[in-house]
């Protein structure tokens, strides 16, 4: 087994995670094995392809965040080829689109976000090494400061379980497809309880792990800030305060370096208050 620490991002064919790649490489390209993942064998190779003319070298492996197998079948190949993880970002999510109704894409959009963190947080944690990083990408959304007040206790992350968390998102995804999320409470832009239940989540592992102080687990999500993907462009006018993937991937790289408690969610090194 090779000493190189492990580092793997999700959904890293293309937008933030591909950024996140090529600066992981860049920074630790000698002293570290960096695993572009993707949920499609010709997509994935392609980015591949796209860091091999850079002259960058990322390890390659299928993962689909709504597939347990796909995910088993990583974390074993992890097993057998390494120690296992030392920094994993979980970044990958579902696309949406104005074009399409949130009825139409409410059930992947959770699969993906929300499940998909529930999944990566389950299946990965074992195979984490001692002193790693789990970082999710989420967003400035997902804060209880941009929900109605009456729904905080769905997210009361110092009592709810990930069990729970599944639950409410399962919930909410009903009331999206009966279009009574709005009447529920909830506020008309899908992505801030995703987001919201993507930081639950993540907050509700880092209380977990509090149990396990001799793994010396570093734990946050992260706002990597407007980014200039095929994923937002089709939701902004104006894209000119956007950072490109790699301008991005800075500041979402820092926190590799930082003493902030576990838990919390990060934008531009500075940490986003969970409550109002
Ligand atoms: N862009 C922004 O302004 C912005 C702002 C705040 C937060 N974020 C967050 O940053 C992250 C990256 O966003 P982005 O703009 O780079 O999005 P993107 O360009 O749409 O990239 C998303 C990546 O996730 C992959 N993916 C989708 N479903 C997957 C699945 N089931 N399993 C594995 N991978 C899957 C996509 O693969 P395919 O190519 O196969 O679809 C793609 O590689 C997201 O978590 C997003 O919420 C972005």
């Amino acid at each position: 087994m090779s000493s190189k620490k492990v580092m793997v991002v999700t959904g890293s064919n293309t937008g933030l995670g591909l950024g996140l790649v090529r600066a992981l490489l860049k920074a630790h390209g000698d002293d570290a094995i960096v695993y572009l993942t993707a949920r499609s064998q010709e997509r994935g190779q392609q980015a591949v392809e796209q860091l091999n003319k850079e002259g960058l070298s990322p390890a390659f492996h299928l993962l689909d965040i709504t597939d347990e197998d796909s995910i088993a079948t990583f974390v074993d190949h992890i097993q057998e080829t390494h120690d296992g993880i030392d920094v994993f970002i979980g970044n990958a999510a579902a696309r949406i689109s104005p074009d399409y109704s949130k009825a139409e894409q409410i059930e992947a959009f959770i699969n993906t976000n929300n499940h998909g963190t529930h999944r990566l947080i389950q299946q990965v944690e074992p195979i984490l090494n001692d002193d790693a990083h789990f970082i999710v990408v989420a967003s400035s959304f997902g804060s209880l400061r941009n929900l109605d007040e009456k729904l905080h206790p769905l997210f009361d992350v110092e009592t709810k379980s990930l069990d729970d968390i599944d639950a409410t998102m399962r919930d909410y995804t009903q009331l999206v497809l009966d279009q009574k999320d709005v009447d529920y409470g909830y506020p008309e832009w899908m992505n801030i309880p995703s987001k919201i239940g993507q930081v639950a989540s993540n907050k509700i592992f880092a209380r977990e792990m509090q149990q396990h102080p001799e793994r010396n687990l570093h734990i946050h999500s992260v706002c990597p800030g407007l980014v200039d993907t095929d994923a937002s462009r089709p939701w902004f006018d104006d894209m000119s305060n956007a950072q490109s993937p790699d301008a991005a991937s800075v500041d979402v790289l820092w926190v590799l370096e930082t003493s902030i408690p576990n838990g919390e969610l990060i934008q531009h090194r500075k940490v986003i208050e969970w409550q109002p």
